[in-house]
């Protein structure tokens, strides 16, 4: 698949001398959804903000639908719609005004029943004729969803779309995203909820101190995330895995009290009986067992712990 947002090398010093981008390279496909994780403080919003024009980079390049995001950067912006972390509503404006004085300012002919469509879908058309200040946390976050697709984006950059949100919110955003999907618009989004970029996520990207630590398809990850492990403790310490227990890859421990077996949940199966039965047969007897389970949680918390390290 093409990609539709390319960056390379991007670095962004802020001028107290603070490097908050290292040198971010990713290539994002058209139609997909990437989550971009990562923790407080990470980049997220710089990188963002830079590739919406908000923010000057201090190095390295990117392009939007193949528009360089300086040198050509009106085409570039013109092709994103952007949810941002901060919510800034004109409090006085009415929502319908709000939306359409958006899209005026792309220079979008004037299409009400477009405008129509994008508040029925975000369920704000009741509200439209309400001063935004009028409307509750949840709703005004809509409102900048809807703002930010009113010039018909090909690339939607949503920034913690569901900070602070309740659950059934989170949920119809959820679908709102899933829809834009289907209607080939590209998503890139931010969040710290894990649960959130596994739930709708194509690839998730893990971002730590201005750092890619990761980018891969969820699926891969998941499956890596279901990797069980199996602690077996037993009776009498070993030297060294008996021979006739070559095949299952086990780990012992050093003082030669545990063998530890790694499955896939997700796989035909998990080989334990045979493993036990050959334990048997090998003359090793058990006391105890243990399973645990790695998450995506878990990969994630280790991959920025290691990094701070
Ligand atoms: N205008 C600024 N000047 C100096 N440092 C900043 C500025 N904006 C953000 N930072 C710093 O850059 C780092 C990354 O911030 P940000 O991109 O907002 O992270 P995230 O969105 O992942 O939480 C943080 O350490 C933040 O304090
Ligand atoms: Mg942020």
């Amino acid at each position: 698949m093409a990609s539709i947002v390319a960056v390379k090398d991007l670095q962004k010093v802020y001028g107290d001398g603070f490097e908050a981008l290292k040198g971010v390279s990713l290539s994002i496909r058209k139609g997909e959804i990437l989550a971009l994780l990562g923790p407080n403080g990470a980049g997220k919003t710089t990188l963002i903000s830079a590739l919406c024009g908000i923010t000057t980079p201090s190095g390295g390049q990117a392009t939007i639908g193949g528009h360089d995001i300086l040198s050509e950067y009106r085409a570039a912006r013109a092709m994103v719609g952007l949810v941002p972390q901060e919510v800034s509503l004109e409090p006085f404006e009415k929502v319908i005004n709000t939306v359409r004085f958006s899209r005026g300012l792309f220079g979008r002919p004037r299409d009400d029943a477009f405008l129509e469509q994008t508040l029925r879908e975000l369920s704000l058309w009741d509200k439209r004729n309400n001063l935004t200040k009028e409307l509750s946390g949840g709703m005004k976050r809509r409102v900048l969803i809807a703002k930010a697709l009113c010039h018909e984006p090909q690339v939607l950059f949503l920034d913690e779309p569901t900070a602070g949100v309740d659950v059934e919110l989170r949920r119809d955003m959820w679908r709102t995203i899933e829809g834009l999907r289907q209607k080939g618009v590209t998503i890139i989004l931010t969040t710290h909820y894990i649960e959130e970029a596994e739930a709708i996520a194509d690839r998730i990207a893990v971002i730590n101190r201005g750092e890619i630590l990761l980018i891969e398809e969820k699926g891969a990850l998941m499956t890596r995330m279901g990797r069980k492990s199996l602690r077996i403790e037993l009776d009498d310490p070993i030297d060294a895995v008996p021979a006739a227990l070559a095949a299952y890859d086990l780990e012992l421990s050093p003082d030669g009290h545990f063998l530890s077996y790694h499955y896939k949940t997700g796989g035909e199966g998990t080989g334990i009986t045979r493993l036990l039965q050959a334990l048997a047969q090998a003359g090793l007897s058990l006391r105890d067992i243990h399973t645990s389970q790695s998450s995506l949680e878990e990969i994630f918390v280790g991959l920025v712990r290691e990094d701070a390290a």
